[in-house]
């Protein structure tokens, strides 16, 4: 059985807590697009991880993990990672961890150009988390980038480099920041390049194979549907295919070998960084901060949080076509007298089912709410449906009916037990 886990909004839906518990019964675990740009948490007992590029399935014994060709990999980001997770007692090696030989690398000069860009766009400034997720990613596409196959061969490296920054240290320097230097930024990837050597290869005959020979394979994907660079609310978005068709130009593994397509939503919606957020709301902001709650895994900031939005979940569920659902941080809403769903949006006085193209409609949409009795008790120790409150599970439904899909996980705590199967 292979299955897709994605986000359903703008990431941080608790996607590693399902893959972690998806992946019990996976043989491999494998990431296809993104970069460090991404921040999965994970609990294990009294033990909390944060994974930015390591599959979580690092975090089970016996368990391939694979970070595929359509991830853009950060060196200095994975080997900090990497000795992080080896401090915390976990084992990397070639036997659980493979990366892509065609997988794009982000450079020190990427970051700066992110940074350097995000000073150019001014008040359009899409707040990215300046990883150099971006500009990895544009260079793949106008043919400028570097595969580690290229980086693993020290010639080849230094001539493309060379070339690239000809013209990006151009640009830094229209925005005041400093040049790169060729042979400084190759010295500085060095040491992290020899520490990754053994476990890069084609991982795609590797994937094949596992298919071939009926291993389960599960794919975790990053961020979420609305920071797709083709569905997301453009241009605040990511620049990778976080959808579930990523997963497949992100891993060499054709869409006929997707079994199902797990789709994770909170039970509220959350985003960090700039751009809409129709249901938005100051109130449920302050008061999930004030649990401790919804602060970015990868940055510390703040998320903003509101009310669920199903015309977000509505189109996330048919572009990545989920057919299960799981609904994550329901314990978030425990003590909510009324809980508001939005069902559509109003443009200029006409219902909208789907979500607008238009830049400028997203200013203009307004939220259509409708209200549900909150069910005022603590649901962290619920271990079945029938445990859920009354009006948790009359909530759910509502979710499933208005998203069309059916759900099969809720979470109602960090911990791998807190998970319960339908
Ligand atoms: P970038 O991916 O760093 O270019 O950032 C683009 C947008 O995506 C920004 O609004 C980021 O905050 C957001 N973003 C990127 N990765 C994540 C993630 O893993 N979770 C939530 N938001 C993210």
């Amino acid at each position: 059985m292979n299955t897709i886990v994605n986000g359903l909004q703008w990431g941080d839906e608790g996607k590693g807590k399902i893959v972690d518990y998806l992946t019990e019964s996976a043989d491999f675990v494998v990431r296809g697009q993104g970069g460090n740009n991404a921040g999965h948490t994970v609990i294990v007992g009294e033990n909390k991880y944060i994974l930015h590029l390591v599959p979580s399935g690092i975090l089970w014994p016996g368990k391939q993990n694979v970070i595929g060709n359509g991830v853009v990999l950060d060196p200095l980001g994975l080997i900090q990672e990497i000795a992080t997770l080896e401090d915390q007692g976990v084992t990397i090696s070639p036997d659980n961890l493979l990366i892509s030989d065609r997988a794009h690398v982000v450079l020190p000069y990427h970051c700066d150009l992110d940074a350097a860009q995000e000073q150019a766009r001014g008040k359009f400034a899409i707040g990215t988390t300046r990883r150099g997720i971006g500009p990895a990613y544009s260079d793949k596409a106008t043919r400028n980038g570097l595969r580690l196959a290229d980086l693993l061969d020290p010639g080849m490296a230094r001539e493309l480099v060379s070339v690239r920054l000809e013209d990006a240290n151009q640009f830094l320097g229209l925005h005041n920041m400093d040049s790169h230097d060729p042979a400084a930024i190759l010295t500085a990837v060095e040491g992290a390049l020899e520490r990754l050597r053994p476990h890069v290869t084609n991982t795609i005959p590797t994937l094949h194979q596992a298919w071939k020979t009926g291993q389960n394979i599960v794919f975790e994907g990053a961020q979420g549907t609305f920071l797709d660079v083709d569905f997301g609310t453009y241009p605040f978005v990511t620049s990778s295919n976080t959808t579930s068709g990523g997963a497949c130009t992100g891993s060499g593994l054709p869409p006929v070998a997707i079994d199902r397509v797990v789709g994770v939503c909170k039970a509220y919606t959350t985003r960090v960084g700039e751009g809409a957020h129709i249901t938005e709301n100051q109130e449920l902001s302050d008061y999930l901060h004030g649990l401790g709650r919804e602060f970015g895994a990868t940055t510390g900031r703040k998320r903003r949080c509101g009310w669920l939005d199903c015309v977000l979940l509505r189109f996330a569920c048919m572009v990545n076509g989920v057919t299960d659902l799981a609904v994550t941080n329901l314990d978030g809403l425990d003590e909510r007298e009324e809980i508001r769903v939005c069902t559509a949006y109003d443009l200029d006085g006409i219902e909208h089912s789907y979500p607008p193209a238009q830049r400028d409609a997203w200013e203009r949409a307004k939220p259509i709410y409708e209200s549900h009795p909150g069910w005022m008790s603590d649901t962290s120790g619920c271990r079945s449906w029938e445990d859920l409150p009354g009006n948790a599970r009359n909530y759910l439904d509502r979710l499933s009916e208005l998203a069309g899909a059916p759900v099969r996980y809720v979470g109602i705590g960090p911990d791998r037990e807190q998970t319960i199967l339908l």
